[in-house]
């Protein structure tokens, strides 16, 4: 029968122009922009911090992203075996993907934690026990959170259980039909909140500590944590995005939506600092409080203001709602891989995936637990699982990619693929652009990662 033959070999993948757009900018926007890009900018020096992370993002970032959904739809298979069809044979640019791999179990792995205290928070605060404007009891009852090994393992694995809920629909009917719906939400809310925050007295102060450079604060170390963050930001080079480009559609016009997702996901940082930073001052705690900010400061912050409490529930459903689009995209990751390149079922696949993630996440989960003094290299597993994807795995990954695009994929190639055939034309950006992935984004990115990481 030949239809339910073709139909078994017919790909998965995004059905519309704004399915591609929900599913990318849900991968991209996530717990980096509402959780990490905060407390990395205050106690980075803020204005200054986001000025060099401007600066990765456009001579980083873009490229990066560009070539791995150009790759990714050209090959259109997993980030393993899309690398192995299109390099030469014998060359082994597939380990790109493999460490790919690797690098989403340590992501998912501290994310699905930082995840699971979003989503308890979600029903703490509709039950009003972390409504308080005194900093001291939000503050207990965030460690208490993190101190109690069996709350935070079981929050962990129920979140997993509902990401792989989604991704056991499949990538049109679970990721993309999920994201097209929570995006738009995820945005209403966002811009509610940095509304509410602006008419809070501190604001100005807030807003220019954003907003107002002090370059003193730039250093090797301060740099490569900006590159960092711009790739973890931009889900790229672990292969999510090779991923997601093999479901792109033929037609997708990959530049202009590569400048939309990094557009928007700026906006929501930008949005999310707008929200936060003008509260911390206006309530007068510490900007630099670190991967606690938001879980501390905003219970605190919202307990201060009238309808407070509605407020603080829509402020975590909102970032409950950016984790998912982001897992999702982690986990695709995996189990494209073993589905693409082991021919493992797709339900199979999640569940070997769930399962191997319960128990590296669960080194993550109990890192503030029964786990606190386990350390390598003086960091417990969350931050080092954190440390070693984003200064990297990521950016060595994004050396590869550019050097195979621009040293072995080569010019005529990337202009094939990027103008959708000879469909659209430009000329004079895909040279340039070919020039920046081929000599400065992978030097520029191992300048930074080798003097951050103190080489020299
Ligand atoms: N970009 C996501 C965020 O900012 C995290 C992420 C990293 C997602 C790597 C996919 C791959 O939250």
């Amino acid at each position: 029968n030949t239809t339910t033959s073709s139909a078994k070999l017919a790909r998965d993948g995004f059905t519309s122009s704004f399915g591609v757009l929900a599913a990318t900018l849900g991968s991209a926007v996530g717990l980096g922009n509402i959780w990490k890009f905060p407390y990395l900018t205050g106690a980075n020096g803020g204005a200054s911090f986001l000025l060099v992370y401007l600066l990765a993002t456009l001579l980083v970032g873009l490229p990066v992203m560009i070539s791995e959904i150009m790759l990714g739809r050209a090959a259109k298979r997993d980030a393993v075996s899309s690398l192995k069809i299109l390099a030469p044979a014998g060359q082994p640019w597939w380990l790109i993907g493999a460490f790919g791999v690797l690098a989403a179990f340590l992501i998912m792995s501290f994310y699905s934690e930082v995840a699971a205290w979003v989503f308890a928070y979600v029903f703490k605060a509709m039950g009003g026990s972390i409504l308080s404007s005194d900093p001291a009891v939000t503050s207990a009852a965030f460690a208490a959170l993190v101190a109690d090994p069996v709350q935070s393992l079981l929050w962990q694995w129920g979140v997993l259980l509902f990401i792989g809920g989604i991704l056991l629909l499949g990538v049109s009917k679970g990721i993309e039909a999920v994201t097209k719906k929570l995006m738009p939400v995820l945005f209403l809310l966002l811009i509610v909140l940095g509304v509410r925050s602006l008419m809070l007295p501190g604001a100005a102060q807030g807003l220019s500590f954003l907003f107002t450079p002090d370059f003193s604060k730039i250093t090797a170390g301060v740099v490569l944590t900006a590159m960092g963050l711009a790739f973890f930001k931009l889900s790229i080079g672990m292969g999510t995005m090779i991923t997601y480009g093999s479901y792109f559609k033929d037609d997708q016009n990959i530049p202009l939506t590569t400048l939309r997702v990094m557009g928007a996901d700026l906006f929501v940082s930008m949005l999310a600092g707008i929200a936060i930073f003008p509260a911390v001052f206006s309530f007068g705690f510490e900007p630099a409080a670190g991967p606690s900010l938001v879980f501390i400061t905003i219970p605190a912050v919202f307990a201060s203001m009238p309808f407070g409490h509605v407020f603080m529930v829509l402020f975590f459903v909102l970032t409950a709602i950016a984790a998912t689009g982001a897992m999702l995209s982690i986990l695709e990751v995996p189990v494209s891989v073993m589905v693409g390149r082991f021919g493992v079922s797709r339900p199979r696949a999640v569940l070997f995936t769930l399962l191997l993630l319960a128990a590296i996440g669960s080194t993550c989960a109990l890192s503030g637990s029964l786990l606190a003094d386990f350390k390598l290299f003086g960091l417990n597993m969350f931050d080092l699982f954190d440390e070693v994807s984003s200064k990297l795995i990521m950016p060595a990954g994004g050396i590869a990619l550019c050097l195979f695009v621009g040293w072995v994929w080569g010019f005529d190639r990337m202009r094939d693929a990027l103008s959708n055939h000879g469909q659209l034309q430009n000329e004079g950006l895909l040279r340039a652009l070919f020039f920046v992935i081929r000599y400065v984004t992978p030097l520029l990115v191992l300048l930074v990662m080798l003097s951050g990481l103190g080489v020299f």
